[in-house]
């Protein structure tokens, strides 16, 4: 496999409001590499990252990932794919009614993975430094630590790739960089990691690869990166 994700001319047009949410997007992004997307709100930066799920499909041009034309899948191996890639959002989305431990292992058997639930559950939530909070519900933890147990949960499947739309984006500039610092240590240890975000503070503060949206158009790619060079 070279490239974990790759868009050849992809155009995004959302057909029912006439929006162009994406024109004629061109990039590779290889195993390993921790990316940031950014861009004003409305750039297209969570379309883009739909499209990699294949929730929506492009108007034009093609995705893959790990060398697999998206436009091929077949629907009974969308769940595989899905699997494939951990997905962090904005608002945590934790199941209220269930620990931060069963939070996990319910999202484990919703994927069909075999083996010990419980294991792989606290595996994550080790990875993320709050084993400890094992019992403990969503109410009962802090936004950071909400968050923390999201991003577990994206990773309890071991994904190669993880994705994360404005994942600091209800949470304080410190907050935030100890997310931004878990995302890193997960990127270190191998996961392709790819950031949704319109934060300059962020992409200033970890300075990775730097992609840059403006109304879909993919105006700047940036391996030094960083926002304002
Ligand atoms: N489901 C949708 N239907 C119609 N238009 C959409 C839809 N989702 C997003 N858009 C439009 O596409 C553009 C890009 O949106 P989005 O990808 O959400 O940008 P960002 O995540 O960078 O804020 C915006 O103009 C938005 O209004
Ligand atoms: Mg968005």
């Amino acid at each position: 496999m070279r490239f974990v994700v790759e868009f050849r001319h992809v155009t995004k047009t959302y057909a029912r409001t006439h929006t162009h949410a994406l024109k004629n997007v061109d990039f590779l992004i290889r195993k390993g590499e921790f990316v940031y997307f950014t861009g004003h709100s409305g750039a297209g930066k969570s379309t883009l990252l739909s499209l990699v799920l294949r929730r929506i499909t492009p108007s034009e041009g093609a995705v893959a990932i790990a060398g697999q034309d998206l436009a091929l899948l077949r629907e009974s191996q969308l769940p595989l794919l899905r699997r494939r890639i951990g997905m962090v959002f904005q608002d945590h989305r934790l199941l209220p009614k269930l620990s931060s431990l069963d939070n996990l292992t319910f999202a484990l058997r919703a994927t069909g993975y075999r083996g010990n639930y419980e294991q792989r559950a606290l595996g994550a939530l080790r990875q993320v430094g709050l084993a400890h909070k094992r019992k403990a519900y969503p109410i009962e933890l802090s936004l950071g630590e909400q968050q923390r147990i999201a991003i577990a949960r994206a990773l309890v499947t071991d994904p190669p790739l993880l994705l994360c739309d404005e994942p600091t984006g209800n949470l304080d500039p410190d907050t935030s960089w100890e997310i931004l610092e878990l995302l890193n240590d997960v990127n270190i240890k191998g996961t392709t990691v790819i950031v949704a975000t319109h934060s300059r503070d962020l992409v200033d503060r970890l300075k990775r690869r730097t992609m840059v949206l403006r109304s879909g158009e993919l105006v700047r790619d940036d391996d030094r990166g960083g926002y304002s060079l």
